[in-house]
């Protein structure tokens, strides 16, 4: 076997594969002395590289456990002019991350709330900072167990370190005492180093009622909005705007 395909072998078994891919362009390149050996060497190295931040945020992105992948360029801004556009452009640059703040957006179903959570957690991964993803009936159910096994303090450790923490549906179902317990120490965990976004169909007013109990809701909401931006969203479903024009244009047939 002579260098040139022993290369090729030791490339495969290191995983070089865009150094592999690319090779003989380069060595191209370099015949025809377009590149220096070491003007080929070094973006060789460039491109394995970039292929291996890709995987490392396809990675962050799968292990968020979003419920699908949309960008902010896929929201209509014109659908819903309640949003301040520019805010939450800015929300994307991640300064909030930095800040330690927390994002709550609040309104009725299909207004947008999980899209805009999930664009800027998906901003968030891409950027290499730890992203989680959960509906709040399942980290219910996920405190509950742990509970139940005797590894509560564990889990809340866990779920508080993810510099952001996305609890999707606050409010679509009643949450009992004790869950409202274990949502709190979670949030109180998380108060002040790092950033939590909470989806809720709910007026904060109607959180005593939700959580049973006002004293546990008013300490919930004191640490969330402690350094937050509240984005109340008040305008159409964007699911039903189809069925919605279209029965009104039966109506008026
Ligand atoms: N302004 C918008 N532009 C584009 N798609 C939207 C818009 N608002 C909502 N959607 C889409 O409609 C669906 C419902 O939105 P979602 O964010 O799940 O609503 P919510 O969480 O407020 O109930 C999703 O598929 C979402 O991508
Ligand atoms: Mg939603």
């Amino acid at each position: 076997m002579n260098n040139y395909n022993k290369l090729i072998n030791n490339l495969e078994t290191l995983k070089l594969f865009k150094f592999k891919d690319k090779l003989d362009d380069y060595i191209d390149l370099i015949n025809n002395k377009q590149k220096t050996i070491i003007d080929a060497i070094y973006e060789l190295t460039e491109l394995e590289i970039d292929s291996l931040k890709e995987k490392m945020i396809a990675h962050s992105i799968q292990f968020a456990g979003f419920p699908f992948y949309k960008t902010l360029d896929e929201f209509d801004f014109s659908f819903q002019p309640s949003i301040n556009k520019e805010l939450i452009l800015d929300f994307n640059n991640l300064r909030f991350i930095e800040r330690k703040e927390n994002i709550l957006f609040v309104g009725s179903p299909g207004v947008g709330k999980t899209h805009l959570a999930t664009s800027i957690g998906i901003e968030n991964a891409r950027n290499n900072h730890s992203t989680y993803f959960i509906n709040c009936n399942d980290l219910i159910q996920a405190l509950k167990k742990a509970y139940l096994q005797n590894r509560l303090d564990d889990k809340l450790k866990t779920l508080s370190k993810y510099k952001l923490l996305i609890i999707d549906e606050v409010g679509y179902l009643p949450i009992d005492i004790e869950s409202a317990n274990m949502l709190f120490q979670l949030i109180n965990k998380r108060y002040e180093k790092n950033s939590t976004i909470i989806t809720t169909n709910k007026p904060f007013s109607k959180w005593g009622e939700l959580f049973g109990d006002n004293m546990i809701a008013n300490a919930i909401l004191d640490r969330l909005l402690h350094h937050s931006h509240v984005i109340n969203i008040t305008g159409k479903s964007y699911r039903t705007k189809d069925i919605i024009s279209s029965t009104s244009d039966e109506v008026n047939d």
